[in-house]
């Protein structure tokens, strides 16, 4: 993949795939350009995708899939619940739910990081910022393998394949926004201190979020807030393996994992590409895309841009300012980035400090998970000591 990137940002900047009939983006500049402006590049799809009555509860909610003036209403509305103080006061519990993740292998010389840590850390964490009981944990698991687990979406060819493979998943939605709901009503009857409440409380002229509006963010928070996170954790992992220097440089002084972590996150995102829909027809790098067209502005090239990036090839962790693109931009932006960040730094500080060395002894072993869906490990040994 990451030599298909590279290949990809010294070509031309935009073109036509004419086998998937689809715009592939792939400049900073011009990737940056169509996601700064959704009036003329829109994130909705409603119209263009099978419908499924289960995951019609996720769309109300779920505003990264849609444009102004829904987006903003719905992003203003959560942006009073999930504050940075709310981030910053999970801090002591990422602290926790790391150190309960790796005590638990401390004993052993080989363990899989992704089972043991890079996959529960940001789905407990998730689970402890919406204040859901401690029993009802595994729950939260079992519905994240099951909705990130298979391969049908990633290796559907058409949109019949999508119908199935959205029909397979269903019952587990179901269940999943059965128990939101459930979630929601009891927060609405005892209000607390958790996020669901504050959901709760955020008004925007009067008007708050319908409780379908909660059911599907929340969704949302499982979908973009947990497989990414355990994509970072594994990617770092990765990273500092294939780059021993890297890692030591790291090693040498903590405070440069901050910086560490934008370069694992601009070398391999775990969203290469973003979808998005022309509203009109529009001149971009060169080329007339007509309206309705469907572009993928890839961030995985913009983010080896030479224009942008000196020796974009090659991986360093001392790379400051770092304006890589795989939290997106503009109206969009990732939402939980400070989360995802602030949990890197602390997941990958636990690690190097309780193991001296930390190597993937054998890279056949190591398996990911479909790139089609993200750039992330699904199984990851390593060898520490
Ligand atoms: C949006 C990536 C972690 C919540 C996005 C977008 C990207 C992204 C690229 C923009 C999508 C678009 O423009 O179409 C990532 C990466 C992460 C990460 C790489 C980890 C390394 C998280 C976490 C949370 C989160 C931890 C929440 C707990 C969201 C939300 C949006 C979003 C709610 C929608 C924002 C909007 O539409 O206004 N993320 N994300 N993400 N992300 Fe993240």
């Amino acid at each position: 993949l990451v030599g298909r990137w590279s290949a990809l940002s010294e070509a031309a900047p935009v073109r036509h795939d004419e086998r998937q009939n689809l715009w592939q983006v792939l400049d900073h500049r011009s990737v940056a350009a169509v996601l700064a402006d959704p009036a003329t590049y829109s994130s909705d799809f409603s119209g263009l995708t099978p419908t499924q009555p289960d995951f019609e509860t996720f769309r109300q909610g779920n505003f990264v899939g849609m444009d102004p003036p829904e987006h903003r209403k719905l992003r203003t509305l959560v942006s009073q619940a999930f504050t940075p103080r709310v981030v910053a006061g999970l801090e002591p519990r990422i602290h926790a739910i790391t150190a309960e993740l790796l005590d638990a292998v401390e004993d052993r010389d080989r363990f899989d990081v992704v089972d043991a840590l890079a996959y529960p850390l940001p789905i407990l964490v998730i689970a402890e910022l919406l204040g859901v009981p401690a029993s009802d944990r595994g729950l939260f698991q079992e519905w994240a393998a099951t909705l990130f687990g298979g391969d049908e979406i990633g290796d559907a060819l058409d949109m019949s394949d999508v119908e199935r493979a959205l029909e397979a998943i269903a019952p587990t939605v179901r269940e999943m926004n059965g128990y939101i709901l459930e979630h929601i009503r009891h927060h609405r009857k005892h209000p607390g201190e958790g996020l669901t409440s504050k959901l709760l409380e955020a008004e925007v002229d009067g008007v708050g979020m319908a409780d379908q509006e909660i059911v599907g963010f929340v969704a949302l928070l499982l979908v973009a807030g947990h497989i990414t996170t355990t994509a970072l954790l594994g990617n770092a992992v990765l990273s500092f393996d294939q780059y021993p220097e890297a890692a030591a440089l790291v090693r040498a002084d903590p405070g440069r994992l901050p910086d560490a972590i934008e370069e694992v996150l601009r070398w391999l995102p775990p969203f290469p590409e973003l979808g998005r829909r022309t509203t009109r027809e529009v001149e971009l790098g060169g080329r007339t895309l007509p309206a309705d067209s469907i572009l993928m502005a890839n961030l995985a090239s913009a983010n080896r841009d030479p224009a942008r990036f000196a020796d974009p090839g090659t991986f360093q962790v001392r790379r400051n300012p770092n304006p890589h693109l795989t939290f997106g931009h503009g109206i969009h932006f990732c939402f939980g980035a400070p989360l995802a960040r602030l949990e890197a730094r602390i997941a990958l500080r636990q690690l190097l400090d309780r193991f001296s060395c930390i190597t993937v002894p054998n890279r056949r072993e190591v398996e990911f998970q479909n790139p089609a869906v993200i750039v992330s490990a699904r199984r990851l040994p390593l060898e520490v000591r």
